[in-house]
């Protein structure tokens, strides 16, 4: 596996790599599709703000689709969504086509929609070693090491054989649909991003310790490449053992 980590100075840093990244893909792929799952989490949203507030619609690629690792099991409209966060802040002004947003439909009953939101991902997005191949796939990473919404209490999911499962919040018992370990490992660039502090210990667990207990370590992409974005803060003790 080929693992790479960015460490940068603010957000800023991070949503430009983020949006030459974007850019890159759609104009290597041209008129293919090119498949990117969203995550939730403060982080993104950050990014979502900068790129309108810095691109406006100059990233609106019509090859470009979007999908979430995770999402809540709320309505579209719903504080929790992670669908409604990256609509509001950068899709929708982005002026991204309701054709190129593929949301989990969190006002579905949750079993129901883990099966809907898989058979929508077999559909659209190809396929190799019998597991559909995602672009990129952004991650989060949860200061108990979860990610996606695979939780330290559920690491079955890390082996699940669906694409999709329903995750259950250790301590809210909030219903998620979320990406299994399968399918994010079978992704061509897997990017991780963590800025802030309090991610610090959990990134080093992560990175220098691999400590398997958290299901962010498990994260490893078969063929495709791990890469690291986080700020100096969440980077404070990497490189320390
Ligand atoms: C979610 C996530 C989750 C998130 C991490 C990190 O919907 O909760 O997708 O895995 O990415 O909890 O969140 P922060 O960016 O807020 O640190």
């Amino acid at each position: 596996m080929n693992q790479n980590i960015k460490i940068f100075e603010d957000i800023g840093q991070i949503a430009e790599e983020f949006a030459s990244t974007v850019q890159k893909l759609a104009l290597k792929n041209e008129n293919n599709p090119v498949h990117i799952a969203l995550s939730g989490g403060s982080t993104p949203k950050a990014i979502f703000k900068y790129l309108t507030e810095n691109y406006g619609t100059k990233l609106n690629f019509t090859n470009l689709h979007f999908w979430w690792g995770d999402d809540r099991c709320v309505p579209p409209f719903h504080t929790d969504s992670n669908f409604k966060w990256a609509n509001e802040l950068w899709l929708s002004p982005a002026g991204f086509s309701d054709e190129q947003i593929h949301r989990v439909k969190g006002e579905n009953n949750p079993k129901e929609e883990a099966i809907r939101y898989s058979e929508e991902i077999k559909k659209y997005v190809p396929t190799e070693n019998g597991w559909p191949v995602f672009d990129l796939i952004l991650l989060g990473l949860g200061e108990d090491g979860h990610t996606a919404s695979i939780f330290p209490n559920q690491m079955e999911l890390l082996k699940s054989n669906r694409i999709c499962e329903i995750a259950t919040h250790p301590k809210s018992g909030q219903k998620r649909v979320s990406f299994t370990g399968y399918i994010i490992n079978n992704a061509r660039k897997v990017i991780f991003l963590s800025t802030g502090t309090s991610k610090s210990e959990k990134v080093r667990q992560v990175i220098d310790e691999r400590d398997l207990s958290l299901p962010a370590t498990h994260i490893r992409p078969a063929n495709g490449k791990l890469i690291w974005w986080i700020d100096n803060h969440a980077a404070e003790f990497i490189g320390e053992l």
